[in-house]
């Protein structure tokens, strides 16, 4: 499902840190934990609701639809994988460059599991 406005804070904390970087100007950590915690209150905590609630009740009510949804499930794990993975880098080398990388590429893969779940999901 759409996550507009949690991608939106994402985005505009992501442009601060990359001001932060370009600008070469003291610490970013704080705001990369910002970022991280975006992703875990915002994103990860909705898909844990998902697993939990919605992907099940469909499973249930449309037998065989399971594996439809096991390639949903391994988005969200990859983009748990991944926000931990900046954890690590933000605690150890502190990357900036790095951490950006990922994050771009949990934005690009969070939009294609978002229209993949549109089209899987009932609308509300
Ligand atoms: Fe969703
Ligand atoms: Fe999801």
């Amino acid at each position: 499902m759409i996550h507009d406005s949690a991608i939106a804070d994402i985005e505009a904390l992501t442009e601060q840190i990359m001001e932060k970087m370009n600008l070469g100007t003291g610490d970013a950590r704080g705001l990369i934990g910002n970022l991280t915690d975006l992703w875990r209150s915002r994103i990860l905590s909705h898909a844990e609701e998902e697993e939990d609630g919605l992907y099940g009740e469909i499973e249930r009510a449309e037998p065989g639809s399971e594996c439809k949804f096991e390639r949903m499930k391994r988005d969200h794990e990859i983009l748990g994988i991944l926000v931990q993975q900046i954890e690590e880098i933000n605690l150890s080398t502190g990357n900036i460059g790095e951490i950006i990388g990922i994050n771009s590429a949990m934005l690009r893969i969070l939009e294609l599991h978002d229209r993949d779940e549109e089209e899987l999901l009932p609308d509300p």
